[in-house]
């Protein structure tokens, strides 16, 4: 197993009202509260966040958000800032999620734009990468990876890269109940701190946390965790039910 922290974050996407997430965060809180060797993190809406980060005060869980503008301020409808993200006491973004890239059209200049953002501000990004199932299935992975981890992670200083964390989610196992195979996940994993050894330098690769999400379950956790490379997963379907997401955060090495 890996000797970074494992980082446990549960993406609820767009689920969950502030009545819902309250209910969760009843059962949630008491069956992680004696969790201390493992960073948990909850991406909730950002209708959710603000009461989230007021219950987590205090806690061992910390609240993320699932995207955020760059700006800080401006004429953006729609959109939500750094600053305000801050302000109600977030410390975590999501960014480059593929439902950000493949639904909403982003690009890896625009998420490269909030990445900087985010770190400039204080916050720490979980930056997701992945391929289609078309570009695996035409031997394109290590070159799709590689430049999504180049242009994502482009500007960032030394420094800041200890702010960040990847997540490897291959875009054709996110939602599907399909799983990437451990041999298939360890292999990209190695790629991406290998580039970001090429980035950064190998001290800051190895510090770095890269991510698994993709089904991840109760009962695939601890494959994928002990992977070499893999320092974390990132949950959607999931991460939706306490009990459930409670089994991964608590994950034992098979
Ligand atoms: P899934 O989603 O666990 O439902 O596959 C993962 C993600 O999109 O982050």
């Amino acid at each position: 197993m890996t000797k970074r922290r494992p980082l446990m974050a549960a993406n609820w996407k767009m689920h969950k009202t502030v009545s819902e997430m309250e209910d969760y965060l009843q059962r949630f809180l008491p069956l992680v509260s004696d969790v201390t060797d493992r960073d948990i993190v909850l991406a909730p809406s950002f209708v959710c966040l603000m009461k989230m980060a007021e219950i987590l005060a205090g806690s061992n869980v910390d609240a993320c958000a699932q995207n955020m503008f760059h700006e800080e301020q401006g004429a953006y409808t729609g959109e939500v800032s750094p600053l305000m993200l801050r302000d109600v006491g977030v410390k975590r973004v999501i960014l480059g999620h593929s439902e950000r890239r493949h639904i909403f059209q982003e690009d890896g200049q625009t998420i490269n734009k909030k990445v900087l953002s985010a770190v400039r501000h204080g916050l720490s990004p979980i930056y997701c990468i992945g391929e289609t199932l078309d570009e695996r299935e035409s031997g394109k992975t290590s070159e799709v990876l590689k430049s999504q981890v180049e242009e994502g992670l482009k500007g960032l200083s030394k420094d800041d890269f200890s702010m960040v964390a990847v997540a490897y989610e291959p875009v054709w196992a996110i939602g599907t109940g399909k799983t990437a195979s451990t041999d298939q996940i360890q292999e990209a994993h190695a790629l991406v701190r290998q580039e970001i050894s090429q980035l950064a330098g190998e001290d800051i690769a190895q510090n770095l946390r890269i991510l698994y999400g993709g089904s991840v379950k109760p009962d695939n956790v601890g494959q994928i965790m002990a992977l070499d490379d893999v320092d974390g997963a990132l949950v959607g379907g999931a991460s939706l039910v306490p009990e459930s997401f409670t089994k991964i955060v608590r994950f034992e090495i098979d």
